[in-house]
Formats: structure tokens, sequence, C-alpha cells
């Protein structure tokens, strides 16, 4: 795909060739996102972060990609901060914002909505997840770190990857676009664990199956995570129900901990979830006691999402070449953060 000023709307977008792309300038955004170079190479550039739905990931972490950049953001939060609530379209806040800033990054409650909104954009768009349909920078930077976990186990390679995704896989845009990306490589084995209510679309099983990869349902998750490399855990996307009563019964449904770990998974198994993890007693999906686990690399993932919306930004404002020139050390105390 051409970057240099293109929306990033779906996974559909991209080819395996980009795939590598942006996480080889991922790669290159270390020294900046661990605190040890500054750049300015987007000096005077204006992001506007706008999300009409609740998230910490997502919001901060695109803004701090772009202030890494040396790039300033403006955020517009909820519908009632915003003329939206006022009744002005999609249509015209794209077009009234769009003279504001040098790129968008959108997240909305209703799918395709920021496609909408990128039509009318005169800037480039990203989709920061789009009701129940998306999360293309979401996918990204979970394969960017299954890629890097498994290569600290010394595997290079993402052919022939063993995954169980695990939850509410009906609403979980993150695993949606997550199975798109896995269709650019071969030999995946996909093992989904959900209610029969919740489980995977079947549009998103069937192009799993094109793609020649192996997909196993089960309602069960004791049992079906035992030959997996990666433990992939979502929440129950309460907010896509009809009422709470409603994800009351799913919820607490799949909770892994360290015992159920031990018995289950093999010694190497990577345990994902793209976060919020839902902690409250009835819920506890991913318990406390994994913390301590080495395996669980829920929180190198949201530090990896840095990385990958830095190169994602760098890509389309197409400055990649130049971020490097001017950059300095910082000067500032940084141990051990990363
Ligand atoms: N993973 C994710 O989208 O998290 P946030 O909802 O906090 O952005």
């Amino acid at each position: 795909m051409k970057f240099s000023g293109s929306h990033i709307l779906s996974i559909s977008q991209f080819d395996r060739s980009d795939i590598e792309r942006v996480f080889e300038v991922a790669d290159r955004m270390a020294p900046y996102a661990h605190r040890q170079r500054v750049t300015k190479v987007l000096d005077g550039a204006i992001l506007g972060n706008m999300f009409f739905e609740p998230s910490t990931r997502t919001r901060v972490s695109f803004g701090c990609a772009f202030n890494l950049l040396g790039g300033e953001v403006r955020e517009t939060t909820g519908f009632e901060t915003s003329a939206i609530a006022k009744g002005e379209s999609l249509y015209d806040t794209a077009r009234v914002l769009s003279g504001y800033s040098d790129v968008i990054v959108m997240r909305h409650p209703v799918s395709g909505s920021v496609a909408e909104f990128a039509a009318a954009s005169r800037v480039p768009v990203m989709n920061g997840g789009d009701g129940a349909n998306e999360h293309p920078s979401q996918a990204l930077l979970d394969l960017y770190t299954i890629r890097k976990e498994l290569q600290h186990q010394g595997r290079s390679d993402l052919d022939g990857l063993r995954i169980a995704m695990i939850g509410d896989l009906k609403y979980g845009r993150t695993v949606h676009s997550l199975c798109k990306l896995l269709c650019l490589y071969r030999n995946v084995t996909v093992v989904l664990i959900a209610p029969t209510e919740l489980q995977m679309p079947p549009a998103i099983v069937e192009q799993l199956r094109s793609a020649g990869h192996t997909v196993l349902e089960s309602d069960v998750m004791e049992g079906s995570i035992s030959k997996v490399d990666i433990a992939y855990s979502t929440r129950i996307q309460e907010e896509r129900f009809a009422d709470r009563a409603e994800a009351d019964l799913y919820r607490g449904r799949y909770r892994l901990n360290q015992a159920i770990y031990t018995r289950n998974c093999e010694p190497n198994t990577v345990i994902m979830h793209p976060l919020p993890r839902d902690s409250r007693s009835e819920a506890n999906e991913l318990d406390n006691d994994l913390n301590d686990n080495p395996n669980l690399a829920i929180f190198r993932q949201a530090d990896n999402g840095v990385l990958v919306r830095m190169a994602l930004f760098a890509l389309i404002l197409d400055v990649v070449e130049q971020v490097d020139k001017n950059a300095r050390d910082v000067n500032w105390y940084t141990e051990r953060r990363f």
C-alpha cells in the first residue's frame, strides 16, 4: 500500500510486505519511545485525537506517539464536549476538524462511522476503533508483540503460529482485526473459545478457513489452551449489550489464573490481552496472580502500542527517513522503564 497520506481504516488494506514495513519502522522508533533520544520531526504538526468512547491506551498512546515525534495533540473526548451533541453531522465535523489538524485519530461507537468521517476529511484518518467492527492499530501492535515474544523464545517465524482467542469474540473488535491480519500468514491454528452466543462472526471464521488456517471452536477454556503459543484473552464488551444484566450472563465465564495456566498451558505460552482487563471479582478474566508470570505480555503489549503508532504516523506523514536527523540524547532520568 501507499502509506503517505493514506487513511488507516481496516486491516484489509495491508499486505504482508506492508506489515513488515510497519514493524521495521516501529523497531527504529525504540530509542525515542524508550526515552533515550528526542526527535522533533513533526514539529508544528497537529493531531486531532477524537474519542467518542472511553479509552486509556489507544487515546493516550496515539497522543504520546505524536508527541514523541515532536507534534502537538488536540483532544476531543465524548460526544457531550463536541458539537455532534447539537446535531452536527460526521460530514461537517470532518470538514471542519480536518482544517485544524494534519492527521486525525477517531474512535466511535458505530461500525463504519470512522470510514464515513474519513470520506469527508481533508487529512489522513486512523481508526481507533469503530463499534464492534475493527481496531487496526491494535491488531498491528498485537502481531508486533507476538513476533517479539516469539523472537525472545528463539522463534523467527509467524507462519505456523498457534493462538487461542478467549472471551467475547462476537463484539471484540481487536480479535476481528487480528484474525484478518493472521490471514496474511500461513498454516495458523486459531482456537476460538467463547460462549456459543458470543462466537466469532461466521464471515471472519470463513476468512480464516479460506486462508488455509485450522479453526477450532469451543465454549470451554481448560483443555482448549493446552497447545497454543499465545493465549489471547478479551473482555466481555458490556457496552455492546442491551443492558448490564445481559453482559452478566457471560462475565466471569473464562478466568485464567496461575493454577489454570500451570495445569493446562505449555511452559512458554504467552498471555496477551488488548486491555482493559476486567479485574472486578465477578469477571477477573486474567487474575492478578499472573502478574509475576514472565509470560504475561500484557504490559509489554501496551508499551509496543507507542512504537507501532509512531511508525504509522511516520509512514503516513512521510517522515521516516527524517526522524533521526537533528535527534539528540535525552537529558533527564530514564532508567529501568523499558
Ligand atoms: N486496547 C484498547 O483499545 O484499550 P483502550 O480502550 O484503553 O483504548
